[in-house]
Formats: C-alpha cells, sequence, structure tokens
C-alpha cells in the first residue's frame, strides 16, 4: 500500500481524473469502479472536462458505482445515480446509458437487486480500476465495521456516524437514509487497481488506523493490506499530522 500526499483535494482529483483518461484512451474497453461522496466532488467534474477537451470514445467503458441508498427515486436530489448524472454521465454524450451500472435503491426485492448487481459485476469483469473513499470509522463502500471479508453486494444497515456523515447533504437528519445497497468487501477486492482518497482533519484518524492497525474486520478498509495494487492518496492536513 502506497501512501503519497498531494498537497490538496484539486491536486489529487486531477491527478485521479487524468489517471483515469489515461486507461481508457490506452483500453477502451475500460472498467471503472466509481465512488461517490464529498471526498469525489471534484473528480468527475475534471474527469469530464478531460474526456471532452480529448474527444474520448466512452462507448466500451463500462461503469459500476459501490453503492446507492435504500428508499430514494434514482431522481432524488440526494440520490447517487442523480449525483453521478450531475457531475458525470450528463457531460459526454458517448457515455452509454447501459454501460452505467448503479444499484437501484428503490425497488420492491432489493435482496434481488443486490444480487443481479453482482451477477453483472461477475459477468461483465473486473474493474481495471476502483475508486474509494473512506469512512470516518473506516468503511469503504458501505461496508461497516464488523462486515465480513467475504461479502459481496447486499442491503446494509447504516450506523449512526455514517448516518449523521452523510446528513450534510440532506435538510434533516430525518430524512438521511439508513441502509444502502453496496458493494461487498469481497466485490471491491476483485479490481486490478484501486485508488483511496482521504482529504481533511475528519478522515485523519481513519488514515492513521488503517496504516498502523493490523488487518481485522473491525477496520474494513484493512482488506486493502491484502490487495496487492492499491494507493492512498492524502492532503497536507493528514499527512502531516500522520
Ligand atoms: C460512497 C461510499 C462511501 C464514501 C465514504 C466517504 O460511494 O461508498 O464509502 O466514500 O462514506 O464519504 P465522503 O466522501 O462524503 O466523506
Amino acid at each position: 500500500m502506497r501512501v503519497t500526499n498531494l498537497k490538496d483535494k484539486k491536486i489529487a482529483s486531477d491527478y485521479v481524473a487524468i489517471e483515469c483518461l489515461k486507461l481508457i484512451q490506452a483500453q477502451p474497453k475500460t472498467i471503472l469502479g466509481l465512488a461517490t461522496g464529498n471526498t469525489m466532488t471534484d473528480v468527475y467534474p475534471r474527469f469530464s472536462e478531460l474526456l471532452n477537451a480529448n474527444d474520448v470514445d466512452l462507448s466500451h467503458v463500462q461503469t459500476f458505482n459501490l453503492d446507492e441508498y435504500v428508499g430514494l427515486e434514482p431522481k432524488h436530489s440526494q440520490s447517487y445515480y442523480t449525483y453521478m448524472h450531475q457531475l458525470l454521465f450528463d457531460h459526454n454524450d458517448s457515455w452509454q446509458t447501459s454501460n452505467i451500472h448503479i444499484p437501484q435503491g428503490n425497488v420492491d426485492d432489493l435482496e434481488d437487486e443486490a444480487q443481479r448487481y453482482e451477477e453483472s459485476l461477475k459477468r461483465i469483469g473486473q474493474p481495471d480500476l476502483q475508486l474509494l473513499g473512506i469512512g470516518e470509522n473506516g468503511h469503504i463502500g458501505f461496508n461497516e465495521p464488523g462486515t465480513s471479508f467475504d461479502s459481496e453486494t447486499r442491503v446494509v444497515d447504516l450506523t449512526e456516524s455514517t448516518i449523521k456523515a452523510n446528513s450534510v447533504n440532506f435538510d434533516n437528519i430525518e430524512d438521511v437514509p439508513k441502509q444502502a445497497v453496496s458493494m461487498g468487501l469481497n466485490s471491491i477486492m476483485r479490481a486490478k487497481r484501486i485508488i483511496l482518497l482521504a482529504f481533511g482533519e475528519r478522515k485523519r484518524d481513519a488514515i492513521k488506523r488503517l496504516l498502523n492497525e493490523e488487518v481485522s474486520e473491525n477496520l474494513p478498509a484493512s482488506i486493502l493490506h491484502n490487495h496487492p495494487n492499491v494507493e492512498v492518496i492524502v492532503d497536507d492536513t493528514i499527512y502531516k499530522n500522520l
């Protein structure tokens, strides 16, 4: 696991956007694993800009998002479907709707949806690159502490601390979904390469624990020590206090 200080969110987001661009240029059939959340908000606009500047054909690119909130319609302003479309997919005409995979959180049979999602992930293939943020409690995807390392896509309960952290994007804490459909830790680990981003004071302890604690299901992100190709990108705030 390599840790790199890219100073701030802007430089780090530029780096990730460039890595995604280079991957698609070299391999038009790239499979990208995408994360949402406040960590990623500068990555996708920059990526869109670079894709347009280079007239990149995206018709063979497949994308898989990590998760979606349970109970929100895709068109809800805080769904990850809306997030991804507003920040990325609406900005280039060559994205193919059928190649964009985001779990649905508003269907009657959520377990069936989770299974369907995992099956498409296995059928279409391992992501060439998986982007990850990290929760303050060390979650990746919405795999909260205690999640089995063998987990695949399923319905998960969010912890109080995750609900609180997610509430910054909602008017009332009561409106924040308490469950999500999330790729599992085993699903995430199948990616060929992983970049985890973390910025700011609030994420410092999670990164410190990731670097110092032993691999354990109490710290879901620690599974990444078992992956051969993981980069952890942080900013000055985190790096200087590690
Ligand atoms: C989002 C996701 C989560 C977030 C994490 C950090 O798709 O899977 O693991 O990456 O909760 O969220 P932010 O970036 O909002 O601090």
